[in-house]
């Protein structure tokens, strides 16, 4: 059986998405009460980061060791990726000696690539285009804060980046409706935008998107790798701020998200993480969580 992979939302139907937001509740509330689950005895995962990151690294490479498993962390640095060694030539060799790869990188293209030539699931750990792992402790989060969002409506304040265009997939996948206020010229991809047109809509004004909104999420002004536009954005994206103002345009039960890390006077005021409805520690925690969730799914085809 060909290997599934987790690239973006829509490798997996609605129903796996729901069932595997599920799963990671479960996971957690086993987990905070002291439950010893081994489901990936022996089982390795390789991680190959082309980018930095905290909370990716930390709850895969945790993840996996309190199911029993090990996590391996590659950087281009240390490994012949690095020197030019191909992709699929990576791919074929890392797949002959994992159960399953993790990949974060530039290139969206990248990730498709290794892919296309590995013999086990590989994992989107966040690329230029998309972060679905971010959107499974999302909507994790919610459903544990709030119920199903199903229905509901999402306001997106600031760069239509892989944050945003993985709530553009999200919206469908999860049915919800969502607003997207960027700046003009930062909208996102717009063929992802026709596919997704009857969940989506794009307007310039964060408070018409926040207004009688579930839940507001903002991301960074400038993404990795995107250091050299820093200023030219904060210029830019100046008025994309969420705070208790907007907040307050919003339903009165409304969340507050934000993927982290978070630049505290730019996307976002300096009280809005300890906002009453900011959740973006559970968020943050959450990751673990939904992850060892699609790793369980992903490697052992289980979600109970
Ligand atoms: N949100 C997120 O992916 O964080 P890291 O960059 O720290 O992994
Ligand atoms: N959009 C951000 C998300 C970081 C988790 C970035 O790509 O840098």
């Amino acid at each position: 059986m060909a290997a599934r992979h987790f690239l973006t939302l829509n490798d997996l139907s609605s129903d796996e998405l729901e069932s595997l937001v599920d799963h990671g509740t479960k996971l957690r509330n086993d987990w905070r009460q002291g439950v010893v689950r081994e489901t990936l005895k022996n089982r390795v995962l390789a991680m190959i980061f082309e980018k930095s990151s905290t909370r990716t690294r930390v709850s895969f490479e945790a993840g996996m060791t309190q199911l029993g498993g090990a996590a391996l962390f590659l950087s281009p640095r240390d490994t012949q990726l690095g020197r030019g060694e191909p992709i699929e030539d990576s791919a074929i060799v890392i797949s002959s000696m994992v159960d399953a790869v993790m990949i974060r990188t530039f290139s969206h293209d990248t990730v498709d690539a290794f892919a296309a030539a590995s013999r086990v699931p590989v994992i989107n750990a966040l690329t230029d285009d998309f972060h679905p792992c971010q959107l499974l402790a999302d909507m994790q989060t919610y459903r544990e804060h709030r119920g199903s969002i199903r229905g509901g409506t999402v306001a997106w304040v600031g760069d239509g980046n892989n944050m945003c265009q993985s709530y553009i997939n999200a919206a469908t996948q999860f049915g919800f409706n969502l607003r997207v206020a960027c700046p003009e010229g930062y909208e996102p991809d717009s063929e992802l935008l026709k596919t997704h047109q009857d969940r989506v809509s794009v307007v310039h004004d964060p408070a018409e998107a926040a207004r009688g909104a579930d839940l507001l999420v903002t991301d960074v002004w400038a993404s990795m790798g995107q250091e050299d536009e820093q200023k030219a954005r904060q210029r830019v994206f100046q008025n994309y701020q969420i705070n208790p103002s907007l907040m307050k345009l919003a339903d009165k039960d409304a969340l507050f998200m934000h993927c982290l890390p978070a630049h505290r006077g730019e996307e976002i005021s300096a009280d809005m993480m300890e906002h009453p409805r900011s959740v973006v520690w559970d968020e943050a925690e959450n990751r673990l969580h939904a992850q060892k969730a699609l790793l369980e799914f992903l490697i052992l085809n289980r979600l109970d």
